[in-house]
C-alpha cells in the first residue's frame, strides 16, 4: 500500500515528547505512521497507534511487522482512547501525540470526497466503512438555517447564508452528490478572493468538521489524554486551523491554571489551584520556513505541548 503523507513538524514533536527507552507512547492520529516511526527509531519504546480510517489501520498493521511487537495499531476514535487502551490493558502512558485533521492520502484520494480539486462522491467520512452520514446526506437533508450556521461556525464563511440558500434551491431539482457539483454551487455565489483561495475551501472544511464531529473529538481527546498521562509525561498537539488551535490553547491554559483569575467575590472553579498540566512553553510553536518550503501543508500547522503534573484530573460531568 502506498502512502504519501509527509509528517508535519516531526522534529518539534519529538523534541516535545523526548522519546526514551521503556516508555509507552500513543500516536492517536496514526495516519501514515510518521510520528510512530520517529518515536520507535529514537528509543526502545512501545507505541500504540490509533486511527479511525480503516486504510490507515491496515497500513499501520503492515508497518507493525517492522518493529517486532513494539508497534500496535488499533482502529477507533481518539476521543475514546482511554476505553480503546484500557481494552488492551494500558491505563497510563508516557506521552501522547495528536496531529489533527486529515492526511494527504485522504485528501489526494478523490473517491473519499474531501477535495474540490477533482470530482468524487461527496463523502468526507474518515471512517468510510461506518454507516455515519456522509457530506452528501447533510447537504441534501439539513434545513437551510442549520446549514448556514454550520458553514458559518465551522467554515468561518461570511457568505454562509447565500451558499445555504443556493444549495437548497438546487437540491430541489435533484440531489447534490459529487464534490464538483457542490464546488460549482459555491463558486457561483462566492467570488474568488484576492488571496487566491478557492471559495469552496471554507464550506468543504465546515462539512468535513461536521461529518467527522472533529471538534467534539478534539475536546474528548484532550480530556482523555489528561487522564491517561503519567506525571511528567507530555502531550503534543499539532493543529491546522484556528478553530482547533483555539480549543487546544484554551484547554492547556485552563488546565495549567493560567486563565485570568475571576474576582474574589466570584471565585473560579478549583482548576487554578490544581493544575494538571504545566506549560513549559507558552504559545504555539510554528513550523520552520525550510519545512514550509518542502511541504506547503505545514504552513498553517501550530504545535502546542505541555507536561502533565501529578494532580489528579478534576472530574467534569
Ligand atoms: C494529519 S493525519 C496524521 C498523520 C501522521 N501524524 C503521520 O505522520 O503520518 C491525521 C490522521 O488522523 C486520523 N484522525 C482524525 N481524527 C481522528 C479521530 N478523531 N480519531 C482517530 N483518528 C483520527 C485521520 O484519519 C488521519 O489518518
Amino acid at each position: 500500500m502506498s502512502v504519501s503523507h509527509k509528517p508535519v513538524m516531526i522534529n518539534e514533536v519529538m523534541d516535545a515528547l523526548v522519546p526514551r527507552d521503556g516508555a509507552i507512547y500513543v500516536d492517536a492520529t496514526f495516519g501514515a505512521g510518521g510520528y510512530s516511526r520517529a518515536l520507535l527509531e529514537a528509543a526502545d519504546c512501545t507505541v500504540w497507534g490509533i486511527d479511525r480510517d480503516p486504510l490507515a489501520v491496515e497500513f499501520g498493521r503492515d508497518m507493525a511487522h517492522e518493529f517486532g511487537g513494539r508497534l500496535s495499531v488499533v482502529k477507533g476514535r481518539f476521543g475514546q482512547m482511554r476505553e480503546i487502551l484500557s481494552a488492551v490493558g494500558v491505563t497510563q502512558v508516557d506521552g501522547i501525540a495528536l496531529d489533527i485533521g486529515i492526511s494527504s492520502m485522504q485528501i489526494d484520494d478523490f473517491t473519499r470526497g474531501f477535495s474540490f480539486r477533482a470530482d468524487g462522491p461527496l463523502d468526507m467520512r474518515m471512517d468510510n466503512g461506518s454507516d455515519d452520514p456522509t457530506a452528501a446526506d447533510i447537504v441534501n437533508s439539513m434545513k437551510e438555517h442549520d446549514l448556514a450556521n454550520l458553514i458559518y461556525d465551522y467554515g468561518e464563511e461570511r457568505a454562509s447564508r447565500r451558499i445555504a440558500r443556493e444549495i437548497v434551491r438546487l437540491r430541489k431539482k435533484g440531489p447534490i452528490e459529487r464534490t464538483e457539483q457542490l464546488a460549482r454551487v459555491i463558486r457561483h455565489v462566492v467570488r474568488r478572493s484576492n488571496d487566491g483561495i478557492d471559495p469552496a475551501t471554507r464550506t468543504f472544511q465546515a462539512l468535513r468538521i461536521y461529518v467527522n464531529e472533529e471538534l467534539i473529538e478534539l475536546d474528548q481527546g484532550l480530556a482523555a489524554a489528561e487522564k491517561l498521562l503519567r506525571a511528567e509525561s507530555r502531550l503534543a498537539v499539532v493543529s491546522f486551523h484556528s478553530l482547533e488551535d483555539r480549543r487546544v490553547k484554551t484547554f492547556l491554559l485552563e488546565r495549567s491554571g493560567q486563565r485570568p483569575r475571576p474576582s474574589r467575590h466570584m471565585p473560579d472553579s478549583r482548576r487554578s489551584f490544581y493544575p494538571t498540566f504545566r506549560l513549559v512553553k507558552r504559545g504555539a510553536v510554528k513550523p520552520k520556513e525550510t519545512e514550509i518550503s518542502l511541504n506547503a501543508r505545514a504552513r498553517s500547522a501550530r504545535l502546542r505541548w505541555a507536561e502533565r503534573t501529578a494532580q489528579r484530573p478534576i472530574q467534569v460531568a
